[in-house]
């Protein structure tokens, strides 16, 4: 039974451009529908850009343009972006719209009705020269606890603290630099206090609805008591004003949500579907919202809360991923590491990218890393090593001896395909978004082609009279596995597999109930290279490009440029250099058990030209680990000393057994690995800290 299935991606702000840290979800959510489709299920995938709020008010101002102007022309930047990666999108839309506005209106009316919508007067900063209410991130101060000058209103960078901009010593206003003062006005708040949202929220927000760790963190907020939601600004604003309520508009966080049904009544219009059947509260359909973990708060409470009162369905599932990290630390301008998505494709292959970010995602809120010597390396072993070469390695012999028709397959060779055909552990990975494990298991598959080639060796049977039909046979069986390893890859790859479908000549691949392999006769096209390899000087030229020199600290008058996010967020990219961030926690440091070991065998490892396999005496208890030090060790210097090994790592199984942890040494290019060694006294089994 095909499903029917609605999708989103968190709409992103028309206030900046795209960067790596938002495709991590666009290319995450963009494979989930693509794998949807190719299984014969109706998945719709929609988003808009985000485009009200001060920050692009006040923007738009600054160039000189109407925020319609802006909004406009960062739509444009934004769609080529994402087409660049090939992120295909059933509808790309905004939220200034009348149908992002027609659902806000109807919502609010109906949260009104219910009686959860309350207006209180609150006081707030006000800016009496620019005439208007400043949010926290446009009041900047001395911070009230290390006096540390220049901090926005709602935290410190210095410190870190928290506090409201009425804590702020001698604040002033980022838009103008004058002093603010205190003013009343009437806000319109969101009755989250009221047990019925509270009641109905702890009902909701349990597995699989949301993952195991975001119920964790949302029970945490839920028990600490859900405070009322200020959902009106004040004018002047961009977005939309409340109805009956002038000069009053929706908070940004109100309408943005909201644009998921905007977009989706856009593309019902278009591609004549009925949106009530996918929202009406008991939807067969399915709704699922990919988020960042920093907006889990307002996808798993305020938006189902307002859903759930408002007449609708609520949510299937919010899938929530964690941040990137670029070499292991934040993004960061002054180390090239805050790329634009503009700028990575001038240098380099949008697939590769989505490989590599595939690799890494596994379903859970883990921040990712995306380090660059490693993404080159992967990138080019697996893709191109192992992958391409496999059609590269054969298809020339049947174009040029068989005419590009092929012949019998080899049933043994394909036995092992077939098999995780029908276990469907591939599809599984990916339906539960753990795409890293969809991926080692295709180039499990891709390992076994490679050394199917290489038992039988084409090249010499062609060379050799009389083994034409083994030859053709070879090749024969070598591309219908290629083929299913390409099926596998193309919601990651859906360029490279047109590619591959076009050579092959085979209709566009989707994932049947079936396996058949590619039948004797068909004629395949020309082989053309598929994919080359990543160089790493051109991964080190384009962040040569995006290095930039530190900025110097922002002139008043230009304040709001450097308003890096709206106003809920904290800056998500880092502004001062420090090569030892992000730093760590004593707790995280304390979750590494390291102890005091005897190495009380060391030996060599039949075909392991790196590795020494060491015997380790953790006082009572041994341990087997296989350590990298061959180069630098012979084993027998090794027997009898004392060093130092991480006791709690995961055992991990290696070609030639199980390593149950590890040694630690120390390498750079002056040489090494120089093995740890504790002065005298220590013991096995002492643990150090
Ligand atoms: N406009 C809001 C979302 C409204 S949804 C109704 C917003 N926009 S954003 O542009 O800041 O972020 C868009 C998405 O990209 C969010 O899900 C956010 O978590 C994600 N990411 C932004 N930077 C990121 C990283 N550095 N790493 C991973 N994801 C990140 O939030
Ligand atoms: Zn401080």
């Amino acid at each position: 039974m095909p499903r029917k299935i609605l999708v989103t991606s968190a709409l992103p702000y028309a206030n900046g451009a795209i960067h790596l840290g938002h495709l991590v979800e666009y290319i995450q959510t963009d494979i989930w529908v693509r794998f949807q489709k190719m299984r014969g299920h109706h998945c719709v995938y929609c988003c808009a850009d985000d485009t009200h709020g001060t920050p692009i008010m006040l923007r738009a101002e600054k160039e000189g343009v109407t925020p319609e102007q802006l909004i406009a022309r960062v739509w444009q930047e934004h769609k080529r972006d994402f087409d660049g990666f090939h992120v295909e999108f059933d509808n790309y839309y905004s939220t200034h719209t009348p149908e992002t506005r027609q659902y806000a209106d109807r919502i609010y009316s109906h949260l009104r009705e219910a009686g959860l919508i309350e207006i209180r007067s609150i006081e707030q900063y006000y800016d009496p020269v620019k005439e208007m209410f400043l949010p926290d991130r446009f009041i900047k101060g001395e911070c009230p606890k290390c006096h540390a000058r220049d901090q926005y209103g709602d935290n410190c960078e210095a410190c870190g603290a928290a506090y409201q901009p009425t804590d702020l010593i001698d604040p002033y206003s980022a838009v103008s630099g004058a002093k603010p003062v205190r003013k009343s006005s009437d806000h319109h708040f969101f009755k989250l206090s009221d047990p019925r949202c509270a009641d109905f929220l702890k009902a909701w927000i349990l597995p699989p609805r949301v993952q195991a760790e975001a119920a964790n963190k949302l029970n945490e907020w839920l028990q600490s008591g859900l405070s009322d939601w200020d959902i009106s600004r004040d004018a002047p604003y961009f977005g939309f004003e409340i109805p009956g309520a002038p000069g009053k508009y929706y908070y940004v966080w109100l309408d943005a949500p909201i644009g998921y049904m905007g977009s989706f009544q856009n593309y019902c219009d278009r591609a004549g579907l009925d949106f009530d059947e996918y929202w009406k509260p008991d939807s067969e359909a399915e709704l699922y919202h990919f988020i960042g973990k920093d907006i889990l708060y307002f996808h798993a409470l305020f938006w189902p809360a307002e859903l759930s009162h408002a007449g609708f369905r609520t949510p299937t599932g919010v899938f929530c991923h964690g941040f990137l990290t670029v070499n292991g630390t934040k993004m960061s301008k002054s180390r090239g590491t805050f790329i634009t998505a503009e700028s990575y494709l001038k240098h380099l292959n949008p697939e590769w990218l989505r490989y590599y970010y595939s690799a890494k995602l596994n379903g859970s809120m883990e921040d990712i890393d995306l380090n660059l010597e490693d993404f080159a390396a992967r990138v080019n072993s697996d893709l191109v090593g192992k992958y391409v070469n496999i059609a590269s390695r054969c298809a020339g012999f049947i174009n040029k001896r068989y005419a590009g028709r092929l012949g019998e397959i080899d049933i043994a060779a394909t036995a092992p395909f077939v098999a995780a055909f029908e276990s469907g552990e591939i599809a599984r990975g990916y339906e539960e978004r753990d795409y890293g494990r969809s991926l080692r298991e295709i180039m499990r598959l891709a390992d076994l082609a490679n050394q199917y080639i290489a038992e039988k060796k084409p090249w010499e049977m062609a060379k050799q009279e009389g083994r034409e039909a083994e030859l053709l046979e070879v090749c024969s069986t070598a591309l219908t596995q290629f083929r299913d390893l390409t099926l596998y890859l193309k919601p990651v790859l859906p360029k490279l597999a047109e590619q591959v479908e076009a050579f092959l000549n085979l209709p566009a691949l989707t994932w049947g109930p079936t396996w058949a392999p590619l039948p004797a006769g068909h004629c395949i096209q020309e082989y053309q290279h598929l994919m080359t390899r990543i160089d790493p000087k051109v991964i080190e030229a384009m962040v040569a490009e995006n290095r930039q020199s530190l900025e110097p600290t922002v002139a008043l008058a230009d304040a709001p440029a450097p308003v890096r996010h709206a106003e809920h967020q904290q800056s998500q990219v880092e502004a001062t250099p420090s090569p030892w961030e992000p730093f760590i926690g004593i707790d995280d440091f304390t979750k590494v058990d390291l102890r005091i070991v005897r190495i009380a065998a060391a030996a060599h490892v039949e075909g392991a030209d790196k590795l020494l396999k060491l015997t380790l005496d953790l006082g009572g208890e041994t341990r087997t680990v296989f350590a990298g030090i061959k180069s630098a060790y012979a084993p027998e210097t090794l027997v009898g000393r004392l060093t130092v090994m991480v006791a709690n790592l995961a055992p991990r199984k290696m070609k030639f057994g199980v390593s149950e942890g590890m040694v630690l040494a120390a390498s750079d290019e002056r040489g090494g690995p120089f093995l740890l060694a504790p002065d005298s006294g220590a013991q096995p089994g002492m643990r150090i800290k």
